[in-house]
């Protein structure tokens, strides 16, 4: 059962684990509580037998929170995958941490992705799921799959975001994240919220195309919350709105090299 409804009503104690999705197949929200604007989302789905860690976030600013966090539902040794959506170390530079505590844990990531994340400091012979480009990878649970969708460019040329079947979750690494003093862990008021996502967009997204092409790739997949990795997550009510206001958004290239006047009005007949 989908909580993140009643989360937003609030209040919601952020000093444990929260439970988004209730159930055999169960999802929590294990992030950092850091007082930082670029504080930290890390997820934890728990299906039969497989422990998912999704972005689990940095060394030295959330690893010890988040597996605390961890420990309060599974044993982080029981971990059996961590998904990576790109290879920034505010997301994942405490992959080293995690597999000495869980050494047969598989690392669920695009191969363009994971040439780079042995240089965290562990050997590139663990265990991986590799994503492909081609969107065809899947990995199936007890109930229901992941599935893993890449997301060029936005902000990793191999990055990728997760679709959870059973909840409808889409975690989204980077993609509908924001920077935002005041912190709830769901959106409430979506006006103010799209203020606060939108310089973090304009500043990581490669360019409108890019999201453009993403989100596109999104739509035969019916979405009842976007849980991001900085920020609030963004329940079904704005979704529609999140993604409409993301696919009208300039930003990167778009601003940085504004087309000429010839090439607008190209774009506009073409
Ligand atoms: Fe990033
Ligand atoms: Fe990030």
């Amino acid at each position: 059962m989908n909580r993140i409804p009643e989360l937003a009503r609030g209040p919601v104690d952020l000093g444990s684990p929260v439970c988004l999705f209730e159930g055999d197949h169960a999802i929590y929200w294990v992030g950092s509580e850091e007082p930082s604007p670029f504080r930290c989302n890390a997820y934890l789905i728990v299906d039969g037998g497989n422990r998912i860690l999704i972005d689990p976030g940095s060394t030295l600013h959330h690893f010890p929170q988040v597996r605390e966090r961890v420990e309060r539902i599974v044993p982080a040794s029981s971990l059996t995958h961590v998904v990576v959506h790109h290879q920034d170390p505010d997301l994942c530079d405490s992959l080293p941490s995690w597999l000495e505590l869980a050494p047969d844990l598989t690392i669920v990531t695009t191969p363009r992705v994971r040439v780079l994340l042995p240089y965290y400091g562990f050997p590139a012979e663990v265990s991986w799921l590799d994503v492909s480009p081609e969107d065809s990878t899947t990995l199936d649970l007890t109930n229901g799959s992941l599935v893993f969708i890449t997301a060029p460019f936005l902000h990793f040329p191999e990055a990728f975001v997760t679709y959870d079947e059973v909840s409808g979750f889409l975690f989204s690494g980077d993609i509908g994240a924001a920077i935002e003093k005041e912190w709830s862990l769901v959106v409430t008021e979506w006006e103010r919220h799209w203020q606060t996502m939108i310089p973090f967009h304009i500043f990581y997204m490669a360019s409108n195309k890019a999201l453009k092409g993403f989100l596109k790739k999104l739509d035969p997949f019916p979405i009842e919350a976007i849980c991001p990795q900085h920020g609030s997550i963004i329940p079904k009510e704005h979704v529609e709105r999140a993604i409409e206001s993301l696919a009208a958004l300039p930003c990167g290239l778009d601003l940085l090299y504004p087309a000429s006047n010839i090439e607008s009005v190209l774009a506009e007949i073409l």
